[in-house]
């Protein structure tokens, strides 16, 4: 299943009645109105997989998890720690991953290309940005599928990996709506028992070094604010409690950082010059509170923009580097969504980009000292598992430092 295909044919409907329109569609009944794109791949081998996620729908899902203190912790038994000090170049690296979780070959070439370049360019964290596991996202605690789509291909990047929710990661009853957020507190639970997968809570923050931070990461849920439906509980709506403490809480953190540097992650860009465009107009959609992503939108203009100096996101599976503009106040969106699959080669929309590639699998590596933030843009062929760096981005200037931050 392609996410091409994945895109509802009215905003906002609830799982039962896209599926409703999908199946009325196919049987020539009376169908609502609809972009001509109906779920076709909705056979029953994903709907039971889905289904098993959607099962929550019938009863309200548990409360959020409660969000993490801003220390880093240690994860599951054994778990690989926190770069304490800069590498011997003077930098933090950290590899940059996202849309990641198929299983499938090309995102363990991916990994293995990825692995070659730890050693020798000190990567000591990693960030996968969201779609964790395809398709449904995990049907447990302990799902096989972390083995297979994240422990297995990712062995040998022994680092802590920051982790964040992405509209699979969160399936209801279709795979990839992101109808379901409480199915992501199994991510959040797995975290307990791995070495790497680094999840405290649905969203949090990860200061670097702990004691005196020249870098910060801000990992968010977008999923609540741009889900392909609606959200039924409503615990989980657009203005409900978990996404107005989520924004609350964003908005503390970044005020209250000292850090040089801020970073935030998650799942949807804001700023996307592929096909699903960008939020406030996801895919098409202007109307509605959650398939446009108008919430996310918002979020970003008045709490990240001109505070972050990056937002680091995927759901595109493309590589993007875009340009700080007066419309960011300085902050520069990065989308890395190809860790295991592409696009179509074409540029949908013209936000200036420093570099962008809309075909080929690939990683990023951000290096971060206190002279300078670098973008490291690399593709990967697949077939012989090698990496090339493509393209190179610094910037010196943070956008918002803290009186007395790193220097
Ligand atoms: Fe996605």
């Amino acid at each position: 299943m392609c996410d091409d295909e994945l895109i509802p044919p009215q905003a906002d409907m609830t799982e039962r009645e896209w599926l409703r329109a999908g199946s009325e569609a196919t049987a020539g009944g009376p169908s609502m109105r609809t972009t001509g794109r109906v779920p076709q791949w909705v056979n029953r081998r994903t709907l039971l997989g889905g289904a098993m996620a959607g099962a929550a729908l019938t009863v309200l899902p548990s409360p959020a998890q409660s969000r993490a203190s801003a220390a880093p912790r240690l994860g599951g038994p054994g778990a690989f720690p926190f770069p304490e000090h800069p590498n011997g170049k003077g930098e933090f690296a950290v590899l940059v991953t996202g849309d990641a979780g198929t299983g499938d070959e090309a995102q363990y070439a991916v990994a293995a290309a990825a692995r070659d370049l730890c050693r020798t360019e000190g990567i000591g964290l990693a960030v996968g940005l969201g779609d964790n596991i395809y398709e449904n996202g995990p049907e447990s605690d302990d799902d096989s599928e972390f083995q297979d789509k994240f422990e297995k291909p990712n062995s040998g990047i022994d680092v802590p990996w920051l982790m964040v929710l992405g509209n699979h990661d969160c399936s209801g009853l279709i795979p990839g709506s992101g109808g379901d957020p409480s199915r992501g507190d199994r991510e959040v639970a797995y975290a307990a028992t791995s070495r790497r997968w680094y999840m405290p809570s649905r969203y949090y923050s990860v200061p670097l070094p702990a004691a005196d931070p020249l870098v910060e990461f801000f990992a968010i849920d977008t999923i609540p604010w741009s889900s392909y439906v609606a959200q039924l509980d409503p615990h989980y709506r657009w203005d409900g409690p978990y996404m107005r403490e989520q924004r609350s809480w964003l908005d503390g953190a970044l005020r209250a950082s000292r850090a040089r540097w801020k970073v935030v992650i998650g799942h949807h860009p804001y700023l996307n010059n592929g096909k699903h465009g960008s939020a406030g107009s996801y895919d098409g959609f202007e109307i509605g509170n959650y398939t446009s992503g108008v919430h996310l939108k918002d979020m970003y203009e008045n709490v990240v923009c001109g505070r972050a100096d990056l937002i680091l996101s995927g759901h595109d599976h493309t590589l993007q580097i875009l340009e700080p503009t007066a419309r960011t106040g300085g902050t520069r969106q990065v989308v890395c969504g190809a860790s295991a699959k592409t696009e179509d080669g074409t540029a949908h929309f013209g936000h200036p980009a420093a570099w962008q590639n809309f075909s080929d699998h690939g990683f990023m590596v951000l290096k971060v000292s206190g002279a300078r933030l670098t973008i490291d843009a690399y593709t990967v062929d697949v077939a012989t598992r090698k990496a090339t760096l493509a393209h190179r981005t610094r910037q010196t200037r943070p956008v918002a430092a803290p009186a007395g931050a790193h220097a």
